[in-house]
């Protein structure tokens, strides 16, 4: 029997994080090699873990977005790049599909996010717009034979596995007063003319997991490829960040959860001045204090996944979640390298690997201050 179908979400999680833990020899490799390697993400895809939020409808397992917060801690308890990798396909990009696309959309797209072939990307950010995402400047042109789509797209994750991309384009000009209107999200195939990928970034952190900039010159796909409304490309990309910030949020709490535990277990080992280091009261303070935050941020993840998956208002809720992880991240992995002392500073102990990926978890899906805004909003009339 596929562990990974049928039981709760809690046994989907544990299973997922047993799979995992058997990669754990493969990942100072991938990581020097830039690439989560093809056959990983091949035993995603047969293992279901892939389609994990897709509807049983259409092929995935139906799951919560409970489960796929359980999940993504699990394995960014293992690898972190991996985690991205699977919460940016399975979660912004086929959620997008599943919530916008028509019923041929869905059939063609979203059984390539699940099967393991190539994992999704969600093109958004461009050079000159990042958290001022509706500066968007990529354009879109109708003409006989469908979209002409012309722009530059900056620190797309999973682009060089990617089946297809969602593009969001202005069709027609930007207007000031109203800077949304005419976004549109277009499911654009990688292999469409025009399209180009482009080498891939080298980062401080997640170095397995693919950014790479999208290049669109061009680049021409047919009439069916509109996912959702012309001009409704903004709202989309804002509901879908909705969820992917619980996601962050969730491999927030995996990373702090992983370098805490090592440093635990570093701690009750290393001995100094005659006694393990765990005997010390500063550090026993300092661990009590990060776990108690990784148990808030851990609440305040699932509280978002959990009014999301019942259709009620949770933007401010997974911006709070995200905030609060990715922030508590950054104090957990300093503390855990500060435990390892020197060792915590060099290559051969993992915990330097989980401070440098979890340093991306603040800023992508949007910065810390993009939360801060998104949050004061929703309270305080803008
Ligand atoms: N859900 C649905 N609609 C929403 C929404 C939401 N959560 N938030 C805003 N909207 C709608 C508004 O109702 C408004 O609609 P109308 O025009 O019809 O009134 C429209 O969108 C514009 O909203 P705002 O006036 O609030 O827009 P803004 O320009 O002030 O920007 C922002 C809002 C929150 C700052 C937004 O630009 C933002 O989230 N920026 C950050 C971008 C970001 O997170 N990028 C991440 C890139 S993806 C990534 O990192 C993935 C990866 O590969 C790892």
């Amino acid at each position: 029997m596929n562990p990974f179908v049928g039981g709760t979400e809690r046994d989907l999680a544990q299973a997922v994080a047993a799979w995992s833990a058997s990669l754990t020899e493969r990942i100072p490799a991938a990581e020097k090699d830039g690439m989560i390697p093809r056959d990983v993400v091949a035993e995603l895809g047969r293992l279901g873990v892939l389609g994990i939020c897709i509807p049983e409808d259409d092929g995935g397992l139906g799951g919560s977005a409970v489960a796929f917060a359980l999940v993504l801690e699990e394995l960014a308890a293992a690898w972190p790049s991996l985690a991205v990798a699977v919460a940016v396909n399975s979660g912004i990009v086929a959620g997008s599909i599943v919530r916008s696309g028509s019923p041929e959309q869905r059939k063609r797209w979203l059984p390539r996010l699940m099967d393991g072939s190539g994992l999704g990307a969600f093109a958004l950010t461009e050079p000159t717009s990042g958290s001022d995402a509706a500066a968007l400047r990529a354009t879109a042109v109708q003409d006989a034979k469908g979209w002409r789509l012309d722009g530059r797209k900056q620190f797309i994750t999973n682009a060089r596995y990617a089946p297809l991309a969602i593009v969001f384009a202005r069709v027609g000009k930007l207007d000031e007063s109203h800077r949304t209107a005419g976004i549109t999200a277009f499911a654009v195939p990688l292999d469409a003319p025009g399209v180009s990928v482009g080498p891939p970034e080298q980062k401080l952190g997640l170095k397995a997991s693919d950014t790479s900039a999208l290049s669109l010159d061009d680049a021409l796909v047919g009439p069916d490829a509109v996912l959702g409304e012309v001009g409704g490309g903004f709202a989309l990309a804002m509901w879908a960040l909705d969820g992917g910030r619980i996601n962050i949020a969730a491999q927030s709490v995996g990373i702090a959860r992983r370098a805490l535990e090592l440093a635990r277990t570093y701690a009750k080992e290393r001995k100094q001045f005659g006694r393990p280091i765990a005997d010390f009261e500063g550090l026993r303070f300092s661990i009590a204090k990060a776990e108690s935050n990784l148990a808030a941020a851990r609440l305040l993840t699932l509280r978002a996944a959990w009014l999301r998956d019942r259709g009620k208002p949770s933007t401010r809720e997974a911006s709070m979640a995200k905030l609060f992880a990715s922030e508590m991240a950054q104090r957990a992995t300093h503390a855990a390298v500060q435990i390892f002392g020197g060792n915590g500073y060099m290559r051969d102990y993992a915990v330097e690997r989980y401070a440098r990926d979890g340093r991306a978890t603040t800023i992508y899906e949007g910065t810390s201050e993009i939360q801060r805004i998104v949050i004061a909003r929703s309270l305080i009339a803008a």
